[in-house]
């Protein structure tokens, strides 16, 4: 099996956050990129102008001649067909991005005797220059042949993070958690935040306000570990405050109500695990929530 090194040419086939942010924090570790690409070409030139010795090329076959490792950081779509349009061999890697999926979509390559693994950042990319900001202190999930999964392993290491091997069956559960702690967190503070609106204040100044605890709810979980860190109504067992809570939902943002009672209703097997409810405190509230479940749907 080929092996890749630090020193093995890189091209990128998508330079959009993550393909853009890693480009960029491979280079400035000394990793050779060479060549890139994108449908546009906007983005990948744009790109070769910030990286010494690299170049934009409109032709995918010119960044497979010109780099012995291939990242795919295109969306999860295109990756399949592009890699399939491709024609590899034994000498190169082929290495995509995707959280949910696995080497399967690179079967192409592998079949043409390729080396092929993905590399995906647990990290929520919203643009390159912020994507830069968060890499080190990440942790990448790595799966593959044996040759990459090292090499990658390497790069995690050298770019700050830390890295996690993962079964290929195993990679849509991983990411589904990586989603709700994600993309949907996001979301769901959006959500929160829109409340704000209703108290003569911005969701502006509210997510501003909220993110500030938010930040401190990260540094309680990694510190103080499940279910230490968890606190407020349900571990306190304040019946009244969360009948309050479940009363304005219903009267005011009934569309919150059925959001609201679900996250209840995961918080308080947590409470019972903090050993600070007894199971009375947690029957009556667990009926409360049902009730006004029933409610909202
Ligand atoms: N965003 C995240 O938070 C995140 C986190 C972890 C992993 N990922 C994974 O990283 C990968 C890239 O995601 P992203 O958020 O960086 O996407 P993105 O910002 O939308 O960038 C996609 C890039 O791919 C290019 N592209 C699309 N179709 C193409 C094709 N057929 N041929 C060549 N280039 C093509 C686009 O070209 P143009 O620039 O010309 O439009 C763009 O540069 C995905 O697999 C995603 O699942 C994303």
């Amino acid at each position: 099996m080929h092996k890749f090194s630090s020193k093995s040419n890189i091209g990128f086939i998508g330079t959009g956050s993550v393909g853009g942010s890693l480009a960029l924090s491979l280079h400035k570790n000394n990793y050779p990129v060479v060549a890139l690409s994108s449908k546009s070409n906007k983005s990948a030139q744009k790109l070769a102008k910030m990286i010494p010795n690299s170049k934009a090329y409109k032709s995918l076959n010119e960044i497979l001649d010109r780099s012995e490792v291939i990242f795919i950081t295109t969306t999860d779509d295109a990756i399949e067909t592009v890699v399939s349009s491709l024609k590899w061999q034994p000498d190169k890697a082929v290495i995509h991005c995707s959280g949910a999926a696995s080497t399967d979509i690179l079967e192409h390559a592998s079949r043409q005797k390729a080396s092929v693994g993905t590399f995906h950042p647990l990290q929520a990319f919203a643009s390159i220059e912020k994507g830069i900001e968060s890499i080190p202190g990440t942790t990448f999930a790595i799966e593959g042949d044996p040759n990459i999964k090292n090499y990658l392993k390497d790069i995690a290491f050298n770019l700050g993070g830390s890295h996690i091997f993962l079964k290929p069956e195993d990679k849509v559960l991983y990411h589904v958690s990586g989603v709700m702690l994600g993309g949907l967190l996001t979301s769901f503070a959006a959500t929160t935040a829109q409340i704000w609106d209703s108290i003569g204040l911005s969701r502006e100044e509210g997510i501003k306000s909220l993110s500030h605890m938010m930040q401190q709810v990260s540094k309680n979980l990694t510190t103080l570990g499940i279910p230490a860190a968890v606190a407020g109504p349900y571990p306190r067992g304040d019946i009244g405050t969360i009948k309050k809570h479940l009363d304005e939902l219903y009267n005011k943002y009934p569309k919150i109500l059925p959001l609201y009672c679900e996250l209840a209703l995961c918080a308080l097997p947590l409470a019972i695990e903090k050993g600070s409810i007894n199971i009375e405190t947690h029957n009556e509230i667990h009926q409360i929530i049902l009730e006004y479940k029933k409610l909202s749907s």
